[in-house]
């Protein structure tokens, strides 16, 4: 049995509120915000007076689009409180990127911080269907990622029972989701692939699993990878966005009576899509990079913080809330071989749907003389021989709906490594 979205008395009435109610909190936080982080962040005060802006000329929620960008290298830079706007006392907790590229990003949080947060992570999870009396199995990593402890937090704040499982253990997943009867997961879509597999290795039937929904997010996804994971496990499969510099998960989250793109909880994040390579603003509707300004946070305001992610802005339909479009990729994942520009997620689409293999991949980009060339390293699927004609197949669609001429390499199960968190999906050997 599926979950039943939440009846209009268990939302927040803001939710569904009208969109001019919307605009005047927005518009009343957005004041305080700004001023917030001019008054305690030396960072705003030098970029807002060298842009001659300030809190002032917040007259309309139009007013922002004239403050400067901030972005991941001023939090690099100013590594690692320098952009955290309370006194130390008042700061409850910190979570940190895990650096990988460059030096780790640290984001603060005071009391009423992590409140907030935990109330949008509960209204995340209702929306998915959630409610109390439902087991929350939660396998995003606890630590200084803000995937496991912010799920938690929302999931106890929904009343719920919370299994703080956490990334790893694949074969130990399967057995407590079993025994424990988990109805939600939380984790990334990759290693939800991972852990279907490891039903299936065990002579499970997936489908089987008390599990009734599933709330993903972290990385990007399809809408192939969406169909894919609901047919096999039988149950429903939503977004959830975020990161750690906005407040972590929770930033937005899709309505399971509607799936179509998370509903960005705007009381809380005032977002605005822009041309990357210009930083002019784009309308709803058009494709760009997404930028958000925290309206509420306390002990790390953002204003205008470049996420680097390209989506786009639609209006409400389950809630009043704009929705945003299912994240393409980011701006530096972006592959250009041979002068076409390729995001993984578009060759994921076209991997998934292809019988006989598997969703696990991986993109080599290599420099062979002057040119770029990709190679789409993919596992055939554990149910059955992936037919000689396979490889030709997806290189045919590749070619014909991407434009990029791809080597396929078919693989046996298993050869693809597989990440407990948020999966790599490109390998760049032109980066030595
Ligand atoms: O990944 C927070 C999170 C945890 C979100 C669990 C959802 C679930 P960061 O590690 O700071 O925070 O990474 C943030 O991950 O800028 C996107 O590029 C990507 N991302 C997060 N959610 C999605 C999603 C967490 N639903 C970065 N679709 C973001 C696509 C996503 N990309």
């Amino acid at each position: 049995m599926r979950l039943t979205p939440p009846r209009k008395e268990e939302l927040d009435p803001i939710e569904i509120a009208s969109r001019d109610e919307i605009s005047a909190l927005q518009l009343d936080r957005l004041k305080w915000s700004v001023k917030h982080a001019y008054n305690n962040v030396p960072l705003f005060k030098e970029r807002f007076d060298a842009a001659g802006v300030h809190s002032e000329d917040i007259k309309s929620l139009d007013d922002l689009a004239k403050f400067p960008f901030c972005k991941k290298q001023d939090l690099r830079d100013n590594y690692p409180f320098g952009m955290i706007a309370v006194p130390k006392s008042d700061v409850v907790r910190l979570h940190a990127s895990s650096g990988t590229t460059g030096r780790a990003t640290v984001v603060a949080y005071t009391q009423k911080d992590i409140d907030n947060w935990a109330d949008l992570m509960a209204r995340s999870l209702r929306a998915g269907g959630g409610r109390r009396e439902h087991t929350v199995h939660v396998t995003y990593g606890y630590g200084l990622f803000t995937g496991g402890l912010g799920a938690h937090y929302g999931a106890e704040r929904l009343g719920a029972i919370v299994v703080p499982m956490s990334g790893g253990q694949t074969e130990r997943q399967v057995q407590i989701i079993n025994d424990f009867g988990a109805d939600i997961i939380m984790v990334t879509p990759s290693y939800m692939m991972a852990i279907a597999e490891e039903f299936e290795r065990q002579g499970l039937d997936p489908r089987k699993s008390p599990l009734k929904a599933g709330i993903f997010g972290a990385e990007p996804w399809t809408e192939a990878m969406r169909s894919e994971i609901e047919e096999r496990f039988d149950i429903d499969a939503l977004d959830i966005y975020g990161l750690s510099e906005v407040i972590g998960p929770g930033v937005a989250s899709e309505c399971i009576e509607t799936k179509d793109g998370p509903v960005i909880w705007e009381d809380h994040f005032y977002p605005e899509i822009i041309d990357p390579a210009t930083g002019e603003l784009l309308p709803d509707g058009e494709e760009g990079e997404l930028v958000f300004t925290s309206l509420t946070k306390e002990a790390f305001p953002i204003i205008r913080y470049r996420t680097g992610d390209l989506s786009k802005l639609m209006p409400g339909t389950a809630r009043s809330m704009r929705r945003m479009a299912k994240v393409t990729g980011r701006t530096d994942d972006m592959l250009i071989i041979r002068g076409v520009n390729l995001f993984p997620s578009q060759v994921e689409e076209l991997v998934v749907q292809t019988d006989g293999l598997s969703a696990h991949y991986v993109l080599e980009v290599r420099r062979e003389g002057t040119l770029d060339t990709l190679k789409v390293r993919v596992e055939q699927s554990l149910s059955g021989e992936a037919a000689p004609s396979t490889a030709m197949e997806l290189q045919q669609r590749i070619k014909g709906i991407l434009g990029v001429t791809a080597e396929i390499d078919i693989c046996e199960p298993g050869s693809v490594e597989r990440s407990l968190g948020k999966a790599k999906r490109v390998i760049d050997f032109r980066k030595g």
